[in-house]
């Protein structure tokens, strides 16, 4: 059974997709066993308590300075023994001794096709804008394990989706969380579960797909 802890910092949509794919079997062989939530007022934090998931709130705000608080944040994370972390709209810089300690046991969720609107600054409805500012006619999802660099890691799935005209960045940002987000980031945990992605020379391999 995967041991999965979910970080959050918001409405947790994506958690949600998490929560119904175990419960409807589209994710096998794994159990959320925390949410963590950098923001205490994330709607993210309900979806888990109202599922029993036990969920706790660690702050930036809460601790003298960011070396306290990423180890707290390591501990909190330690204390569920998971065997993977997911990022799932968690909009915190991932602390060097975590990536670290969770090398290929840790996913993020990001709204673009990477390498496009990826990096530093695109998190977000930002992801979105810039989309529809460039003019492009296809964006989508990925998912990836996370390593140093912000949206580098190996890429594990990816879905795209069309721009459609007269699209607002919240229309296309919904869009591509219906269409691939909360499709790729379930169906990767379930691949992960059950052994079929591992990463050699820095690239992500599925097996049997
Ligand atoms: C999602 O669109 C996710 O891809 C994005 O934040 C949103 C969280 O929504 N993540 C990033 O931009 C990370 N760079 P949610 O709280 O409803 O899942």
């Amino acid at each position: 059974m995967l041991k999965v802890v979910v970080l959050v910092s918001g409405g947790g949509t994506n958690l949600q997709a998490i929560i119904d794919g175990v419960k409807g079997g589209v994710i096998r062989n794994t159990k959320i066993v925390g949410v963590i939530s950098n923001n205490k007022n994330a709607y993210a934090l309900e979806r888990a308590r109202e599922n029993h998931i036990p969920a706790k709130c660690i702050s930036p705000k809460d601790y003298e300075s960011r070396d306290v608080f990423n180890e707290k944040l390591l501990e909190a994370v330690n204390e569920y023994e998971p065997d993977l972390i997911v990022l799932a709209g968690f909009l915190v810089v991932i602390p060097p001794e975590m990536i670290a300690a969770y090398r290929n046991r840790m996913i993020n969720i990001h709204p673009s096709l990477i390498p496009a609107f990826c990096g530093k600054g695109y998190y977000g409805l930002k992801v979105h804008e810039a989309a529809l500012a460039r003019g492009v006619k296809v964006v989508g999802a990925t998912v990836h394990f996370v390593d140093e660099g912000t949206d580098t890691g190996p890429i594990i799935l990816q879905k795209a989706v069309e721009v459609e005209q007269g699209d607002t960045p919240e229309m296309l940002q919904r869009r591509v969380m219906e269409q691939a987000e909360w499709k790729i980031l379930p169906e990767a945990i379930h691949l992960i579960a059950n052994g079929k992605v591992h990463v050699e020379n820095g690239h992500a391999f599925i097996e049997n797909l």
